[in-house]
Protein backbone atom coordinates (compact mmCIF):
# COMPACT_ATOMS: atom_id res chain seq x y z
CA UNK A 1 0.00 0.00 0.00
CA UNK A 2 1.47 3.05 -1.21
CA UNK A 3 1.26 6.18 1.72
CA UNK A 4 -1.01 7.92 -0.48
CA UNK A 5 -3.38 4.85 -0.27
CA UNK A 6 -3.43 5.00 3.90
CA UNK A 7 -5.98 6.16 5.90
CA UNK A 8 -3.37 7.66 7.73
CA UNK A 9 -1.06 8.64 5.61
CA UNK A 10 1.10 10.30 8.98
CA UNK A 11 1.42 6.70 10.52
CA UNK A 12 1.98 4.70 7.13
CA UNK A 13 5.59 3.82 7.60
CA UNK A 14 5.40 2.67 11.18
CA UNK A 15 2.51 0.55 10.63
CA UNK A 16 4.38 -0.92 7.56
CA UNK A 17 7.81 -1.16 9.69
CA UNK A 18 5.20 -3.33 12.28
CA UNK A 19 3.79 -5.12 9.35
CA UNK A 20 6.69 -6.31 8.47
CA UNK A 21 8.05 -7.71 11.42
CA UNK A 22 4.81 -9.29 12.16
CA UNK A 23 4.96 -11.07 8.87
CA UNK A 24 8.53 -12.16 9.82
CA UNK A 25 7.44 -14.63 12.84
CA UNK A 26 6.80 -17.88 12.76
CA UNK A 27 3.75 -16.89 15.31
CA UNK A 28 2.75 -14.10 17.53
CA UNK A 29 2.18 -13.45 21.25
CA UNK A 30 -0.51 -11.00 21.11
CA UNK A 31 -1.19 -9.13 24.36
CA UNK A 32 -4.29 -6.92 24.98
CA UNK A 33 -6.19 -4.49 27.24
CA UNK A 34 -8.92 -5.99 29.03
CA UNK A 35 -11.84 -2.61 28.15
CA UNK A 36 -13.89 -2.20 25.05
CA UNK A 37 -10.40 -0.59 22.77
CA UNK A 38 -8.47 -3.72 23.98
CA UNK A 39 -10.55 -6.33 22.73
CA UNK A 40 -11.19 -4.47 19.68
CA UNK A 41 -7.67 -3.99 19.43
CA UNK A 42 -6.93 -7.24 19.75
CA UNK A 43 -9.99 -8.53 17.68
CA UNK A 44 -8.92 -7.00 14.31
CA UNK A 45 -5.09 -7.54 14.69
CA UNK A 46 -6.18 -11.60 15.36
CA UNK A 47 -8.15 -11.16 11.87
CA UNK A 48 -5.63 -9.94 10.34
CA UNK A 49 -2.85 -12.57 11.44
CA UNK A 50 -5.43 -14.92 10.91
CA UNK A 51 -6.01 -13.45 7.38
CA UNK A 52 -2.24 -13.50 6.41
CA UNK A 53 -1.46 -16.63 7.74
CA UNK A 54 0.47 -15.80 11.02
CA UNK A 55 -0.51 -18.05 13.49
CA UNK A 56 -0.62 -16.27 16.61
CA UNK A 57 -1.70 -16.49 20.92
CA UNK A 58 -3.93 -14.00 22.82
CA UNK A 59 -3.64 -12.93 26.08
CA UNK A 60 -5.16 -10.18 27.68
CA UNK A 61 -3.69 -8.26 31.11
CA UNK A 62 -5.29 -5.51 33.23
CA UNK A 63 -2.36 -3.43 33.29
CA UNK A 64 0.89 -4.06 31.93
CA UNK A 65 3.31 -3.10 34.34
CA UNK A 66 6.69 -5.51 35.15
CA UNK A 67 4.89 -8.30 36.15
CA UNK A 68 2.86 -8.56 33.77
CA UNK A 69 5.52 -8.02 31.36
CA UNK A 70 7.62 -10.76 32.54
CA UNK A 71 4.55 -13.08 32.58
CA UNK A 72 4.96 -12.49 28.62
CA UNK A 73 8.47 -12.83 28.47
CA UNK A 74 8.40 -16.36 30.03
CA UNK A 75 5.70 -17.47 27.19
CA UNK A 76 8.44 -17.78 25.33
CA UNK A 77 7.27 -16.17 21.61
CA UNK A 78 9.99 -14.38 19.77
CA UNK A 79 7.56 -11.29 18.74
CA UNK A 80 5.09 -9.82 20.96
CA UNK A 81 2.37 -7.48 19.56
CA UNK A 82 0.96 -5.21 22.43
CA UNK A 83 -2.06 -3.32 21.42
CA UNK A 84 -3.83 -0.99 23.27
CA UNK A 85 -1.13 -0.39 25.90
CA UNK A 86 2.79 -1.03 25.33
CA UNK A 87 4.16 2.55 25.02
CA UNK A 88 3.34 3.66 28.64
CA UNK A 89 5.33 0.84 29.94
CA UNK A 90 8.22 1.22 26.43
CA UNK A 91 10.83 1.79 29.01
CA UNK A 92 10.32 -2.29 30.68
CA UNK A 93 9.25 -2.99 27.18
CA UNK A 94 12.70 -2.11 26.00
CA UNK A 95 14.45 -3.84 28.71
CA UNK A 96 13.14 -7.42 27.55
CA UNK A 97 14.15 -6.59 24.34
CA UNK A 98 17.46 -5.90 25.03
CA UNK A 99 17.96 -8.73 27.04
CA UNK A 100 16.58 -10.87 23.73
CA UNK A 101 13.17 -12.08 25.40
CA UNK A 102 11.17 -11.00 22.87
CA UNK A 103 11.15 -8.79 19.72
CA UNK A 104 7.78 -6.14 20.23
CA UNK A 105 5.66 -5.14 18.48
CA UNK A 106 3.05 -2.21 19.44
CA UNK A 107 0.31 -0.58 18.57
CA UNK A 108 -0.85 1.74 21.22
CA UNK A 109 -2.37 5.49 21.62
CA UNK A 110 -0.86 5.86 24.77
CA UNK A 111 1.38 8.11 26.30
CA UNK A 112 4.92 6.93 25.69
CA UNK A 113 7.27 6.05 28.31
CA UNK A 114 10.61 7.14 27.74
CA UNK A 115 12.41 5.14 25.26
CA UNK A 116 12.02 3.70 22.05
CA UNK A 117 12.39 0.97 20.22
CA UNK A 118 11.67 0.05 16.17
CA UNK A 119 8.32 -1.19 15.53
CA UNK A 120 6.02 1.45 17.34
CA UNK A 121 2.58 2.45 15.75
CA UNK A 122 1.45 5.19 17.87
CA UNK A 123 -0.48 8.40 16.61
CA UNK A 124 1.08 10.31 19.53
CA UNK A 125 4.85 10.04 18.26
CA UNK A 126 3.60 12.00 14.94
CA UNK A 127 1.42 14.80 16.16
CA UNK A 128 -1.88 12.98 16.31
CA UNK A 129 -3.78 12.98 19.94
CA UNK A 130 -4.32 9.68 20.91
CA UNK A 131 -7.10 10.65 23.46
CA UNK A 132 -9.33 12.17 20.67
CA UNK A 133 -7.86 11.24 17.28
CA UNK A 134 -7.13 7.44 17.35
CA UNK A 135 -7.81 4.76 19.75
CA UNK A 136 -5.83 1.44 20.04
CA UNK A 137 -8.33 -0.33 17.71
CA UNK A 138 -7.42 2.22 15.39
CA UNK A 139 -3.77 1.77 15.72
CA UNK A 140 -4.63 -2.16 15.28
CA UNK A 141 -7.20 -1.31 12.22
CA UNK A 142 -4.11 0.83 10.57
CA UNK A 143 -1.46 -2.03 10.82
CA UNK A 144 -4.24 -4.25 9.84
CA UNK A 145 -4.01 -2.49 6.67
CA UNK A 146 -0.27 -2.84 6.42
CA UNK A 147 -0.27 -6.44 6.75
CA UNK A 148 -2.79 -6.99 4.15
CA UNK A 149 -0.95 -4.77 1.68
CA UNK A 150 2.28 -7.28 2.03
CA UNK A 151 0.58 -10.79 2.30
CA UNK A 152 -2.81 -10.81 0.07
CA UNK A 153 -2.89 -9.86 -3.81
CA UNK A 154 -6.83 -10.63 -3.25
CA UNK A 155 -8.72 -7.05 -3.39
CA UNK A 156 -11.37 -8.48 -0.83
CA UNK A 157 -8.63 -9.26 1.57
CA UNK A 158 -7.98 -5.89 1.92
CA UNK A 159 -9.14 -5.67 6.07
CA UNK A 160 -11.28 -2.55 5.08
CA UNK A 161 -14.06 -4.26 6.65
CA UNK A 162 -12.42 -4.45 10.29
CA UNK A 163 -12.75 -0.77 10.14
CA UNK A 164 -16.56 -1.33 11.72
CA UNK A 165 -14.10 -3.49 15.05
CA UNK A 166 -11.70 0.32 15.00
CA UNK A 167 -14.63 2.56 15.69
CA UNK A 168 -16.57 0.58 18.27
CA UNK A 169 -13.00 0.68 19.71
CA UNK A 170 -12.98 4.18 19.63
CA UNK A 171 -16.55 5.28 20.31
CA UNK A 172 -15.90 2.75 23.17
CA UNK A 173 -12.59 4.68 24.48
CA UNK A 174 -14.94 7.70 24.08
CA UNK A 175 -13.22 9.83 21.54
CA UNK A 176 -16.36 10.94 19.88
CA UNK A 177 -17.12 14.69 20.86
CA UNK A 178 -19.28 17.14 20.30
CA UNK A 179 -21.36 14.36 18.97
CA UNK A 180 -19.00 12.80 16.73
CA UNK A 181 -15.16 11.09 16.07
CA UNK A 182 -12.71 13.25 14.57
CA UNK A 183 -9.37 13.10 13.00
CA UNK A 184 -7.67 9.95 12.13
CA UNK A 185 -10.37 8.63 13.19
CA UNK A 186 -12.77 9.61 10.68
CA UNK A 187 -10.79 8.46 8.11
CA UNK A 188 -11.48 5.23 9.40
CA UNK A 189 -15.03 5.70 9.56
CA UNK A 190 -14.59 6.66 6.12
CA UNK A 191 -12.92 3.46 4.70
CA UNK A 192 -15.59 1.16 6.71
CA UNK A 193 -18.72 3.22 5.17
CA UNK A 194 -16.76 2.35 2.20
CA UNK A 195 -16.39 -0.75 2.58
CA UNK A 196 -19.96 -1.61 3.69
CA UNK A 197 -19.83 -2.06 7.20
CA UNK A 198 -20.42 1.12 8.43
CA UNK A 199 -23.23 3.03 8.59
CA UNK A 200 -22.98 6.62 10.37
CA UNK A 201 -26.19 9.13 10.40
CA UNK A 202 -27.37 11.97 12.76
CA UNK A 203 -29.49 10.90 14.86
CA UNK A 204 -30.65 11.28 18.95
CA UNK A 205 -27.62 11.18 21.26
CA UNK A 206 -28.99 8.57 23.48
CA UNK A 207 -27.42 5.33 24.41
CA UNK A 208 -29.81 2.41 23.82
CA UNK A 209 -31.81 2.76 20.36
CA UNK A 210 -31.76 -0.52 19.65
CA UNK A 211 -32.09 -2.41 22.45
CA UNK A 212 -34.07 -0.36 24.82
CA UNK A 213 -37.94 -0.23 25.09
CA UNK A 214 -38.66 3.47 24.88
CA UNK A 215 -39.55 4.42 28.42
CA UNK A 216 -36.14 3.13 29.17
CA UNK A 217 -34.30 4.97 26.87
CA UNK A 218 -35.45 8.12 27.97
CA UNK A 219 -35.94 7.70 31.67
CA UNK A 220 -31.67 6.15 31.59
CA UNK A 221 -30.55 8.76 29.17
CA UNK A 222 -28.51 10.69 31.81
CA UNK A 223 -25.77 12.93 29.72
CA UNK A 224 -28.72 15.96 29.17
CA UNK A 225 -30.53 15.83 32.36
CA UNK A 226 -34.42 16.50 31.50
CA UNK A 227 -36.84 17.03 34.06
CA UNK A 228 -39.82 15.20 34.47
CA UNK A 229 -38.04 12.53 32.14
CA UNK A 230 -34.66 11.42 33.24
CA UNK A 231 -34.90 8.91 36.29
CA UNK A 232 -38.15 9.45 36.02
CA UNK A 233 -39.93 5.94 35.28
CA UNK A 234 -43.32 7.70 35.33
CA UNK A 235 -43.19 10.80 33.79
CA UNK A 236 -41.09 8.79 30.44
CA UNK A 237 -44.51 6.59 30.45
CA UNK A 238 -46.49 10.32 30.59
CA UNK A 239 -44.46 11.84 27.89
CA UNK A 240 -44.49 8.83 25.88
CA UNK A 241 -48.62 8.84 26.42
CA UNK A 242 -48.46 12.12 25.17
CA UNK A 243 -47.20 11.39 21.86
CA UNK A 244 -49.23 10.85 18.57
CA UNK A 245 -47.04 7.91 18.22
CA UNK A 246 -48.07 3.89 18.68
CA UNK A 247 -45.31 2.82 21.53
CA UNK A 248 -46.64 -0.40 21.17
CA UNK A 249 -46.57 -3.32 19.91
CA UNK A 250 -48.17 -6.37 20.50
CA UNK A 251 -48.94 -5.17 23.95
CA UNK A 252 -44.99 -4.70 24.07
CA UNK A 253 -43.34 -1.45 24.06
CA UNK A 254 -41.51 -0.52 21.08
CA UNK A 255 -37.57 0.76 20.72
CA UNK A 256 -36.37 3.59 19.21
CA UNK A 257 -35.24 1.10 16.12
CA UNK A 258 -39.20 0.16 15.98
CA UNK A 259 -40.29 3.53 14.91
CA UNK A 260 -40.18 4.63 11.35
CA UNK A 261 -37.85 7.72 10.46
CA UNK A 262 -41.79 10.45 10.51
CA UNK A 263 -42.38 8.64 14.27
CA UNK A 264 -38.54 9.07 15.57
CA UNK A 265 -39.12 12.98 14.30
CA UNK A 266 -42.30 13.27 16.57
CA UNK A 267 -40.85 11.88 19.27
CA UNK A 268 -37.36 13.73 19.35
CA UNK A 269 -38.96 17.11 18.37
CA UNK A 270 -41.65 16.48 21.37
CA UNK A 271 -38.71 15.60 23.92
CA UNK A 272 -36.76 18.85 22.57
CA UNK A 273 -40.01 21.03 23.20
CA UNK A 274 -40.32 19.21 26.78
CA UNK A 275 -36.69 19.85 27.33
CA UNK A 276 -37.15 23.72 26.20
CA UNK A 277 -40.14 24.36 28.47
CA UNK A 278 -38.29 22.63 31.57
CA UNK A 279 -35.27 25.32 31.56
CA UNK A 280 -32.75 23.12 29.70
CA UNK A 281 -30.62 25.26 28.25
CA UNK A 282 -29.93 25.49 24.75
CA UNK A 283 -26.40 24.08 24.56
CA UNK A 284 -27.38 20.92 26.15
CA UNK A 285 -30.29 20.77 23.75
CA UNK A 286 -27.91 20.81 21.22
CA UNK A 287 -26.11 17.21 22.63
CA UNK A 288 -29.08 15.43 22.05
CA UNK A 289 -28.38 14.95 18.74
CA UNK A 290 -25.06 13.30 17.24
CA UNK A 291 -23.93 11.15 15.10
CA UNK A 292 -24.27 6.69 15.47
CA UNK A 293 -22.30 4.78 14.17
CA UNK A 294 -24.40 0.97 12.54
CA UNK A 295 -22.73 -1.78 11.84
CA UNK A 296 -24.43 -2.64 8.58
CA UNK A 297 -24.03 -6.42 8.94
CA UNK A 298 -24.91 -6.77 12.57
CA UNK A 299 -28.66 -7.53 13.15
CA UNK A 300 -31.00 -4.24 13.96
CA UNK A 301 -32.04 -4.41 17.17
CA UNK A 302 -29.29 -5.96 18.71
CA UNK A 303 -26.40 -5.02 21.55
CA UNK A 304 -23.82 -5.00 18.05
CA UNK A 305 -25.57 -2.92 15.68
CA UNK A 306 -24.37 0.28 17.01
CA UNK A 307 -21.39 0.97 18.28
CA UNK A 308 -21.61 2.15 21.33
CA UNK A 309 -23.73 -0.36 22.70
CA UNK A 310 -21.77 -2.65 21.08
CA UNK A 311 -18.69 -1.62 23.04
CA UNK A 312 -20.36 -1.62 26.53
CA UNK A 313 -21.43 -5.39 25.23
CA UNK A 314 -17.73 -6.11 25.44
CA UNK A 315 -16.60 -4.46 28.22
CA UNK A 316 -18.91 -6.42 30.22
CA UNK A 317 -16.81 -9.20 29.30
CA UNK A 318 -13.29 -8.62 29.81
CA UNK A 319 -13.79 -6.18 32.88
CA UNK A 320 -14.92 -9.41 34.21
CA UNK A 321 -12.38 -11.35 33.65
CA UNK A 322 -13.95 -13.23 30.43
CA UNK A 323 -11.87 -11.48 27.93
CA UNK A 324 -12.50 -14.60 25.74
CA UNK A 325 -15.74 -14.26 25.64
CA UNK A 326 -15.42 -10.44 23.99
CA UNK A 327 -13.08 -11.62 22.07
CA UNK A 328 -14.94 -14.56 20.10
CA UNK A 329 -17.51 -11.93 19.44
CA UNK A 330 -15.51 -9.72 17.95
CA UNK A 331 -14.12 -12.95 15.98
CA UNK A 332 -17.73 -13.40 14.64
CA UNK A 333 -19.31 -15.45 17.43
CA UNK A 334 -23.25 -14.72 17.35
CA UNK A 335 -24.23 -18.33 19.39
CA UNK A 336 -22.86 -18.79 22.32
CA UNK A 337 -20.64 -16.19 23.19
CA UNK A 338 -23.14 -13.76 22.22
CA UNK A 339 -25.37 -15.64 24.79
CA UNK A 340 -22.60 -15.37 27.38
CA UNK A 341 -22.47 -11.91 26.66
CA UNK A 342 -25.57 -10.78 27.32
CA UNK A 343 -25.89 -12.66 30.21
CA UNK A 344 -22.85 -10.31 31.45
CA UNK A 345 -23.93 -7.24 30.20
CA UNK A 346 -27.30 -7.30 32.28
CA UNK A 347 -24.72 -7.55 35.40
CA UNK A 348 -22.29 -4.88 34.21
CA UNK A 349 -25.44 -2.99 33.85
CA UNK A 350 -26.33 -3.37 37.16
CA UNK A 351 -23.32 -2.70 38.78
CA UNK A 352 -22.82 0.19 37.18
CA UNK A 353 -25.89 1.82 38.02
CA UNK A 354 -25.17 0.43 41.73
CA UNK A 355 -21.63 2.21 41.48
CA UNK A 356 -23.12 5.59 40.66
CA UNK A 357 -25.77 5.29 43.39
CA UNK A 358 -22.79 4.60 45.84
CA UNK A 359 -20.87 7.61 44.68
CA UNK A 360 -24.15 9.96 45.14
CA UNK A 361 -24.84 8.40 48.50
CA UNK A 362 -21.46 8.82 49.93
CA UNK A 363 -20.54 11.75 47.64
CA UNK A 364 -16.92 13.18 46.94
CA UNK A 365 -14.32 14.80 49.10
CA UNK A 366 -12.96 18.32 47.80
CA UNK A 367 -9.36 19.68 47.56
CA UNK A 368 -8.37 22.63 45.84
CA UNK A 369 -8.39 20.99 42.74
CA UNK A 370 -9.87 18.10 42.49
CA UNK A 371 -12.55 16.05 43.76
CA UNK A 372 -12.44 12.41 45.12
CA UNK A 373 -14.01 9.03 46.48
CA UNK A 374 -12.82 5.76 47.69
CA UNK A 375 -14.84 3.40 47.17
CA UNK A 376 -12.84 0.54 48.64
CA UNK A 377 -14.51 -2.70 48.08
CA UNK A 378 -17.68 -1.46 47.22
CA UNK A 379 -16.98 -1.06 43.43
CA UNK A 380 -14.68 -4.00 41.10
CA UNK A 381 -11.78 -2.06 40.61
CA UNK A 382 -12.20 -2.71 37.07
CA UNK A 383 -14.86 -0.43 36.61
CA UNK A 384 -14.55 2.36 39.34
CA UNK A 385 -12.90 4.51 36.48
CA UNK A 386 -15.88 4.29 33.63
CA UNK A 387 -18.44 4.51 37.42
CA UNK A 388 -16.30 8.33 38.33
CA UNK A 389 -16.50 9.37 34.25
CA UNK A 390 -20.27 8.70 34.61
CA UNK A 391 -20.57 10.08 37.97
CA UNK A 392 -19.45 13.61 36.67
CA UNK A 393 -22.38 15.62 36.42
CA UNK A 394 -24.82 13.94 38.81
CA UNK A 395 -25.80 14.94 42.09
CA UNK A 396 -22.95 16.63 44.31
CA UNK A 397 -20.26 15.96 41.68
CA UNK A 398 -19.31 18.65 40.11
CA UNK A 399 -17.82 18.38 36.43
CA UNK A 400 -15.62 21.78 36.86
CA UNK A 401 -12.99 19.94 38.58
CA UNK A 402 -11.26 16.77 37.77
CA UNK A 403 -12.57 13.71 39.45
CA UNK A 404 -10.43 10.59 41.15
CA UNK A 405 -11.90 7.80 42.42
CA UNK A 406 -9.78 5.09 44.48
CA UNK A 407 -10.57 1.12 44.40
CA UNK A 408 -8.79 -1.59 46.59
CA UNK A 409 -6.93 -3.70 44.55
CA UNK A 410 -5.79 -6.30 46.21
CA UNK A 411 -4.76 -6.99 50.19
CA UNK A 412 -1.54 -4.13 49.18
CA UNK A 413 -2.66 -2.45 46.57
CA UNK A 414 -4.87 0.43 45.42
CA UNK A 415 -6.26 1.10 42.12
CA UNK A 416 -6.35 4.75 40.92
CA UNK A 417 -8.75 6.23 38.03
CA UNK A 418 -8.92 9.98 37.25
CA UNK A 419 -10.87 11.52 34.73
CA UNK A 420 -11.66 14.89 33.54
CA UNK A 421 -13.25 16.89 30.57
CA UNK A 422 -12.74 18.26 27.70
CA UNK A 423 -12.43 21.93 28.87
CA UNK A 424 -10.25 20.59 31.62
CA UNK A 425 -8.11 19.67 28.94
CA UNK A 426 -8.47 22.92 27.24
CA UNK A 427 -7.18 24.68 30.77
CA UNK A 428 -3.98 22.90 30.78
CA UNK A 429 -4.63 19.77 32.58
CA UNK A 430 -3.08 16.22 31.79
CA UNK A 431 -4.35 13.54 34.11
CA UNK A 432 -1.76 11.25 32.39
CA UNK A 433 1.35 13.38 33.94
CA UNK A 434 -1.11 14.35 37.33
CA UNK A 435 -1.81 10.64 37.76
CA UNK A 436 1.38 8.89 36.69
CA UNK A 437 4.25 11.47 38.66
CA UNK A 438 1.76 11.13 41.55
CA UNK A 439 1.83 7.42 41.63
CA UNK A 440 5.56 7.32 41.17
CA UNK A 441 5.64 9.99 43.96
CA UNK A 442 4.34 7.99 46.65
CA UNK A 443 6.01 4.23 45.13
CA UNK A 444 3.53 3.66 42.30
CA UNK A 445 2.96 3.78 38.81
CA UNK A 446 0.56 4.84 36.23
CA UNK A 447 -0.49 6.82 32.99
CA UNK A 448 -2.88 7.59 30.49
CA UNK A 449 -4.36 9.66 28.40
CA UNK A 450 -5.16 13.32 29.03
CA UNK A 451 -8.36 13.34 30.03
CA UNK A 452 -8.22 9.62 31.61
CA UNK A 453 -5.73 8.30 33.64
CA UNK A 454 -5.03 5.37 35.99
CA UNK A 455 -2.52 4.05 38.42
CA UNK A 456 -1.92 1.49 41.05
CA UNK A 457 -0.42 2.46 44.29
CA UNK A 458 0.37 1.14 47.15
CA UNK A 459 -2.25 0.55 50.10
CA UNK A 460 -1.92 3.27 52.82
CA UNK A 461 -0.89 6.03 50.27
CA UNK A 462 -4.06 7.51 49.02
CA UNK A 463 -4.08 10.50 51.07
CA UNK A 464 -0.45 11.28 50.21
CA UNK A 465 -1.83 10.85 46.61
CA UNK A 466 -3.90 12.92 46.66
CA UNK A 467 -1.58 15.99 48.06
CA UNK A 468 0.68 15.55 44.85
CA UNK A 469 -1.82 15.00 42.08
CA UNK A 470 -3.92 18.48 43.96
CA UNK A 471 -0.38 20.40 43.42
CA UNK A 472 0.37 18.85 40.10
CA UNK A 473 -2.78 20.03 38.65
CA UNK A 474 -2.47 23.67 40.45
CA UNK A 475 0.67 23.56 38.56
CA UNK A 476 -0.93 22.67 35.34
CA UNK A 477 -4.29 24.20 35.73
CA UNK A 478 -2.04 27.75 36.90
O1 LIG B 1 -6.94 2.23 28.08
P1 LIG B 1 -7.76 3.02 27.18
O2 LIG B 1 -7.08 4.03 26.38
O3 LIG B 1 -8.42 2.04 26.26
O4 LIG B 1 -8.94 3.70 27.95
C1 LIG B 1 -9.33 5.03 27.75
C2 LIG B 1 -10.29 5.38 28.84
O5 LIG B 1 -10.48 6.78 28.84
C3 LIG B 1 -11.65 4.74 28.69
O6 LIG B 1 -12.03 4.17 29.91
C4 LIG B 1 -12.54 5.91 28.35
O7 LIG B 1 -13.84 5.74 28.84
C5 LIG B 1 -11.83 7.08 29.01
N1 LIG B 1 -12.17 8.38 28.39
C6 LIG B 1 -13.02 9.26 29.04
N2 LIG B 1 -13.38 10.45 28.45
C7 LIG B 1 -12.90 10.78 27.24
C8 LIG B 1 -12.01 9.92 26.58
C9 LIG B 1 -11.66 8.71 27.19
O8 LIG B 1 -13.47 8.95 30.13
N3 LIG B 1 -13.30 11.92 26.68
O1 LIG C 1 -8.36 2.03 34.48
P1 LIG C 1 -8.93 3.28 33.93
O2 LIG C 1 -10.14 3.05 33.10
O3 LIG C 1 -9.13 4.35 34.93
O4 LIG C 1 -7.80 3.81 32.96
C1 LIG C 1 -7.84 5.06 32.35
C2 LIG C 1 -6.71 5.16 31.35
O5 LIG C 1 -5.44 5.10 32.03
C3 LIG C 1 -6.71 3.99 30.38
O6 LIG C 1 -6.32 4.49 29.14
C4 LIG C 1 -5.66 3.06 30.95
O7 LIG C 1 -5.06 2.27 29.96
C5 LIG C 1 -4.66 4.03 31.55
N1 LIG C 1 -3.92 3.43 32.68
C6 LIG C 1 -2.52 3.36 32.63
N2 LIG C 1 -1.83 2.80 33.67
C7 LIG C 1 -2.47 2.31 34.76
C8 LIG C 1 -3.87 2.38 34.83
C9 LIG C 1 -4.57 2.94 33.77
O8 LIG C 1 -1.93 3.79 31.64
N3 LIG C 1 -1.75 1.78 35.76
ZN1 LIG D 1 -7.59 2.43 24.28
Amino acid sequence: MAAADAPVPELQPRAATCAEQLLRADRVLLASHIDADGLTSAGVAALALQRANVPFEAVFEKQLDRTSIAAIANCDYETVLFTDFGSGQLDIIAEHEAAGDFVPVIADHHQPADADTEHHLNPLLEGIDGASELSGAGASYLLARELAARSSADERLVNRDLAALAVVGAVGDMQASSGQLHGANRAIVADGVEAGVLNEMKDLAVYGKQTRPLPKLLEYASDVRIPGITNDERGSISFLDGLDVDTHTDGEWRRWVDLTDEEKQTLASALVRHAVSRGVPAFKIDRLVGTSYLLTEETPGTELRDASEFSTLLNATARYERADVGLAVCLGDRGSAFDRAKELLRNHRRNLSEGIQWVEEHGVTQTERLQWFDAGDEIRETIVGIIAGMSMGADGVSRDRPIIAFASKNDDETKVSGRATGPLVDAGLDLSIVIGDAARAVGGDGGGHDIAAGATIPRGEETAFIEHADRIAGEQLG
